[in-house]
């Protein structure tokens, strides 16, 4: 069975996924064939350049009529978030499967309506939180099932970013709440609250400080006029998760010399893990059971070889992989579970919870009291 795709939006998450559309049947041949039919943005000569060179059979700058089109069976939405909440009410109104980019909506209700209309639409959907199918990412999941880890005390993520930090950065739509629903907390801070539920289970409580540190900035590039940013440019999270483990999350544009550093590692009784995403094709891992005089984190395992998730798609042990890999990695397993019928994570329910988790860190900073979550 093939699987005809739109993809909606062209730059940083239309390139990431037309990599992994372009990719995967080329390393994944037991996924569905992939038929890159169009792709929609809002610039036609910008969105042609792009069918060109990212794959795509024809541009488009009708998102709607894309959707109408009878030969489209997923539609891939990769827009800024105030986006989100329309185009998958229509796609899902067009019985077409979805993947959507994160977070699911702009704000609590919006993503309550779209996990209702992908249930009553009967199709199948899928959050793009890609980080969870990173290799090493995967094994940690693999080694707190195995028990592992063990009984998990603590959960601790950072994701770190520092581009934001020039006054002069113009107000682009991720300043501006009303397109991207917050700042930091949703950008960043939405990835690793997916990686908490994923590896700890559900968050139950939160407290929380958010902060904005440059209030104004310049409406275009060198403009004088300046307007308000009315997102958070960094915010601090402590949870409490409904398995009685403890956590701190912390997201920022503004850690000066973190480019990406996206990070975690769990507490366990039986043994502790550590992933930093600039390194991701190694995960640390110390356990309790090693021999006495022998103890300590292991400092590298080389998630590359046949024995580790995904690894045996690419390229020969110790071939290491990359950012754009999570993608194809995502996108087979949403292609398989499609033409299966398998149960898939992360889908528009898990990105609610993920919302709703928002929603109480919005809720906690204002209150500046422990919220609880949904
Ligand atoms: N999974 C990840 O690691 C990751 C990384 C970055 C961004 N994101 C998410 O991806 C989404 C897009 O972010 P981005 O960084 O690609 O943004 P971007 O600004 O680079 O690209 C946005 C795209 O949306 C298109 N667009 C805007 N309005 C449109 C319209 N009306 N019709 C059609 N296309 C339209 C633009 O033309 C552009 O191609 C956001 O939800 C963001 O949170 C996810």
């Amino acid at each position: 069975m093939a699987i005809r795709v739109a993809l909606l939006g062209t730059k940083f998450m239309g390139k990431a996924h037309s990599q992994a559309y372009r990719s995967v049947n080329m390393f994944f041949p037991g996924a569905p064939q992939v038929e890159m039919k169009v792709v929609a943005g809002r610039n036609a000569k910008e969105t042609a350049q792009a069918a060109l060179s990212y794959g795509w059979e024809e541009a488009s700058t009708d998102w709607k009529a894309v959707l109408r089109r009878k030969d489209i069976d997923l539609v891939d939405i990769s827009t800024p978030g105030n986006l989100h909440y329309e185009m998958v009410l229509a796609a899902a109104k067009a019985k077409k499967h979805i993947i959507c980019e994160k977070p699911l909506g702009n704000n609590l209700k919006e993503a309550k309506a779209m996990a209702n209309a992908v249930k009553k639409a009967g199709v199948r959907h899928f959050l793009m939180h890609n980080y969870r199918r990173a290799p090493a990412v995967a094994l940690a999941k693999r080694m707190v099932e195995d028990g592992r880890v063990g009984k998990i005390f603590h959960f601790r993520a950072r994701y770190l970013q520092d581009w934001a930090m020039s006054p002069e950065l113009p107000l682009l739509w991720r300043f501006e709440k009303a397109q991207s629903g917050s700042g930091a907390l949703g950008d960043l801070g939405s990835h690793i609250i997916d990686l908490a539920h994923h590896l700890c289970g559900p968050i139950a409580q939160v407290s929380a400080a958010m902060e904005t540190f440059i209030q104004e900035r310049p409406v275009e590039p060198g403009s004088k006029t300046k307007k308000k940013v009315t997102v958070d440019d960094a915010v601090a999270m402590c949870v409490r998760f409904a398995n009685g483990a403890l956590g701190t999350l912390e997201a920022t544009r503004f850690a000066l010399g973190r480019k990406n550093h996206n990070t975690f590692e769990i507490n366990g009784s039986q043994g502790s893990i550590v992933f930093d995403l600039e390194n991701l094709n190694n995960l640390r891992y110390y356990a309790a059971d090693d021999a006495a005089d022998a103890q300590g984190f292991r400092e590298i395992i080389a998630c590359t070889k046949g024995a580790h998730p995904y690894a045996d798609h690419w390229w020969a042990d110790g071939h290491i992989l990359g950012y754009e890999h999570s993608f194809t990695h995502s996108v087979n397993d949403f292609l398989m579970a499609i033409e299966s019928g398998a149960e898939i994570h992360p889908d528009f329910n898990d990105g609610l919870r993920n919302q709703q988790v928002l929603d109480a860190v919005e809720r906690a900073s204002r209150s500046r009291r422990w919220e609880k979550v949904g």
